[in-house]
């Protein structure tokens, strides 16, 4: 396996949009990316912001057929494989949707999963390796990654307790069990360690009104601080 070395972590930048942000939501199933990312959604445009929600993969009309390509498919794709076929939907969004999005201010593009995801579960889990997931990535427009991340932290045990909860059908990820989720949890929790900067690894075991405050707080900070550099031009 490739090494990851400083100049390739260095390639990787949020884009540049003065007034908009660029977030993500990562985390295990029931981790509560899907309620806490509605939460946000609802407090932003209190707040006067446009607020977009993506899904990965996903969100153009090309994504949403590899989302199912992917994630219906009886039988088994290479992790080679699976990562091209994500950063292909991601390279899609990026330039139809995302781009286009940041460049109004006072926009928040908010994805429900992005480059972390495939890091993890195609890089980490799957073996192929996270250095070759993030060579994959390294090119414009896939180079762009958020200005923040929300890592949800839990444990397997409670993933699956809050899957049961919410009785949806498992899906090819889902169907995978017990050790792969481990895995997750493991490489989760080294991506944190390799983008410290970016990446908040929140404790989301706590109540869903506790994790909320802890993202609005880091939030709160990141909208002061805009409106710091808006006084300042
Ligand atoms: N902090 C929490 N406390 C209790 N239940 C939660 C919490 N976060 C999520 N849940 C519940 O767990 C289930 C999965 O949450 P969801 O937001 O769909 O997670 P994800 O999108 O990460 O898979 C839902 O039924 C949700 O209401
Ligand atoms: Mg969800």
């Amino acid at each position: 396996m490739k090494e990851i070395t400083h100049e390739l972590l260095s390639s990787f930048r949020a884009p540049a949009f003065p007034g908009s942000f660029f977030l993500s939501f990562e985390g295990i199933e029931g981790a509560g990316k899907s309620t806490q990312i509605t939460r946000l959604k609802t407090y932003l445009e209190d707040k006067n912001f446009r607020v977009l929600i993506l899904r990965e993969p996903g969100g153009t009309p090309f994504g949403e057929k590899l989302r199912s390509a992917i994630l219906e498919t009886k039988s088994e794709i290479t992790p080679l494989a699976e990562a091209h076929l994500f950063a292909s939907s991601r390279s899609q969004l990026l330039t139809e949707v995302i781009m286009k999005e940041l460049a109004s201010p006072n926009t928040v593009v908010i994805c429900d999963r992005y480059i972390d995801s495939s890091l993890v579960y195609q890089g980490h889990a799957r073996g192929l390796g996270v250095a070759e997931v993030l060579e994959i990535h390294n090119i414009f427009p896939l180079n762009l990654v958020p200005h923040l991340t929300f890592y949800l932290r839990i444990d397997v045990e409670l993933s699956e307790k809050r899957q049961k909860m919410r009785n949806a059908p498992k899906d090819y990820f889902e169907a995978r069990g017990i050790e792969f989720y481990k895995k997750l949890v493991v490489g989760y929790d080294l991506m944190h360690e390799l983008f410290p900067k970016r990446i908040l690894k929140l404790d989301a075991t706590g109540s869903l009104d506790e994790v909320t405050n802890s993202i609005l707080e880091v939030i709160e900070r990141m909208i002061n601080k805009k409106d710091e550099m808006v006084e300042e031009e």
